[in-house]
This record gives C-alpha cells, structure tokens and sequence, in this order.
C-alpha cells in the first residue's frame, strides 16, 4: 500500500518559539475517498503568521487551536487527482484549509475552485488569503479616498504590499513600513510608494512627519510595535485604523501597551479588528473586487517558495525573524 506524509503538532509553543520538537511527521497509508468525496494532492502550501496562534492553546480567539496529535492546520492549493463527488472533477484545482499534509480527502467543503491557467503562486499570493485580507481590510472598513494618506506596517509582506499598491491605485498617498532597506526600496521602487520606513534604523518620528506632512487618514496596522504610537499621534481627525495584524507581539510573553485612548475621543477616530474567517462568505465579492487592480497590472507580488513540506517547520520562522520577501509558499 503506498503512502504519503503528513506533519502533526505534539506539543505547544514555549519561550523558544517554534521549534521542530512541536512537530511530528508521520506516515500514512494513502486514503481513499469515499461517495461524495475526492482525494487531493496538495501542491503548494501557505505558511502565515497566524499559525502561532493556532499552535497556541488560546480557546478565546476566532478559531479554535489545533488539536494536539492532530495535523497541523494551513491552507493551500491542490490538485484534484481521484474523484467520487459530481461537482469536482480530477485535474481541477482547489484552494482551502488543508494542512501540513501531502495528500487529503474532502467533500469539498470549504474550499474553493481554482480558475485554470493562474500560476499557483499568484494564487497563493494574491487571490488568497493575502489579497483578501487587504480588500476586505482596507474597503470593508478603511474608507479609503482619494487625496487621503494610508500608512500600512508590514508593507512589503504578503497583505502589506497588496493594501498600499490597491490604496496607490486609488490616489492615496502611501506610506509603508517595512525591517530593512532592500523591502523599503522595493516598495518605493517597483511598487511606487511614496515612501517608506525602515523601522529598524530610521528616525520614526522624524521621517514619519516628512513623509505624511498632512497627517495620516489611515493606519493599516500590520505588526505592532514601536511605529504604532507614532502612526497614533499623527493621526487625523475622522482617521481609520484598520487592526488586522500585530506580529511585533505574537512572540511577546506579555504584549505591549497600547496608546492612550483619550485621542480617540478628541480626533473621532475609527478603531476597526477583523478576522478573515468572519468573511469568508464574501469570498467572491472580494474577487471581484481585486480582479481589476490585477487585470490592470496594479499588483505586483513576490512569493518566497520553500520546498518539501518538512521545510516549513523552520521555514516558518523567517515569517517573525522577516527573512521572508513576499508570501511565503512551501512547494510540495
Ligand atoms: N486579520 C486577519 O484575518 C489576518 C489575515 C492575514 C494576515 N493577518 C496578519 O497580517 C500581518 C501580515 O501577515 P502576512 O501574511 O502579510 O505576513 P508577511 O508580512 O508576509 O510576513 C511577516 C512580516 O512581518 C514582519 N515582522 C516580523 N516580526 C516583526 C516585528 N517584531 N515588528 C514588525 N514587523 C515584524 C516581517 O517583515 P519586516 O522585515 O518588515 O519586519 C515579516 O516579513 C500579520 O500580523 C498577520 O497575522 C491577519
């Protein structure tokens, strides 16, 4: 009988992060599907920053944490390659929650049809959950105008990127934040930003008030740290912030203070979270949405492909030590 592998988590993660002895890969005897159901071969595999906390044993978040003993939770990309169910056909392609696993069976719930011809890492990149995340973000609660300034943390990642070249499109001036030079001229160079800030080397305050000489409307908040009160005070009356990530503090013990909430008040300022799982009914209108920035060349991305599903236990890690350019993939 053949088999294929699979990655279980057997432990969580402690002060040293994540590290390979949370994991456990096993063997298992290829499955078949049943009435109803088809097999599929994953083929590429997204590793995201939310996975910490899935590893995590928070109950409280917006969705459950990985089970021990069970597969570890990711979505991904595959092909369909055996089939019972009327409505999937082998050779289609199909995107959803799979897991770190080379093979899997599904009655296709939860996941969605690939339209043929795109590259799988478009897909991952853009139309997935990045490209999502950044319109619904930005258009479900940023109220973005033209003439107004967005800052976005996190910008030359997988969302950053997308929200501050669909903000540039609409003419928003943008301003990103990124951790070293080579991410920030990237975006200013080949994404046309009209600025950005190596948080980790430039004077904050300093370059964040020449950069937004208006002050800023909208703060799209992608990691935390020390940028975000400075984004704070030089926000605008009637600004949006948009609190879709803080990595800076999903390694952090204790998470950091967060600004007082006494400008919120004076400036009527909008304070929006959101959780991509709340959304995924609103799949295809967020397609829609995005489909146009992409036909028109708006969006332009960059994949860090890994390769073999065993890299993606240390692969995920360049994710909160920012070794990753762009959506970090792992080919399967
Ligand atoms: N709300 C939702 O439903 C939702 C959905 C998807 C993603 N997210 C969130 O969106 C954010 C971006 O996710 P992504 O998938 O696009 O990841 P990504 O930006 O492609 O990769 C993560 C990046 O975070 C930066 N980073 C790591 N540690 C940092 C720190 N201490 N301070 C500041 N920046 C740090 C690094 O870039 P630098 O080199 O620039 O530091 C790293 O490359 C994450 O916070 C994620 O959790 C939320």
């Amino acid at each position: 009988m053949s088999t294929y592998t699979a990655i279980n988590l057997i432990a969580r993660p402690g002060a040293n992060g994540i590290t390979s002895d949370l994991f456990e890969v096993v063997s298992k005897p290829m499955s078949q599907p049943g009435e109803g159901e088809f097999l599929i071969k994953q083929t590429h595999m997204s590793l995201d920053p939310a996975m910490m906390g899935w590893m995590s044993p928070d109950t409280e978040s917006y969705i459950p944490p990985v089970a021990i003993g069970d597969v570890m939770r990711s979505s991904g990309l595959g092909e369909i390659i055996e089939s019972n169910h009327p409505d999937f056909a082998v050779g289609e392609r199909v995107m959803g929650l799979m897991g770190w696993t080379e093979y899997l069976v599904s009655n296709g719930q939860g996941l969605n049809k690939v339209q043929p011809g795109l590259e799988a890492e478009m897909v991952l990149s853009v139309f997935a959950l990045p490209g999502l995340t950044a319109t619904q973000g930005l258009y479900g609660f940023g109220e973005p105008k033209a003439g107004q300034t967005l800052v976005v943390s996190g910008a030359a990642g997988s969302v950053g990127s997308i929200v501050g070249q669909m903000a540039k499109a609409d003419g928003l001036t943008v301003v990103g934040v990124a951790g070293n030079d080579e991410k920030c001229a990237w975006l200013t160079d080949e994404l046309g930003f009209d600025g950005a800030i190596n948080y980790k080397t430039d004077d904050i305050p300093n370059k964040l008030t020449e950069l937004t000489p208006n002050g800023i409307d909208l703060y799209f908040e992608n990691t935390g740290g020390p940028i975000q009160q400075q984004v704070f005070d030089r926000m605008n009356a009637h600004g949006r912030i948009i609190v879709c990530g803080m990595i800076s503090d999903y390694t952090r013990a204790v998470p950091s203070p967060g600004p007082n909430w006494i400008p919120i008040i004076k400036k009527r300022l909008n304070i929006q979270g959101f959780a991509m799982p709340d959304h995924f009914g609103q799949i295809p209108q967020l397609i829609e949405k995005i489909t146009p920035y992409v036909m028109e060349g708006k969006i332009k991305y960059r994949a860090h492909v890994l390769e073999g599903l065993e890299s993606a236990i240390s692969g995920i890690n360049l994710l909160f030590s920012g070794e990753n350019k762009g959506k970090l993939i792992v080919k399967l």
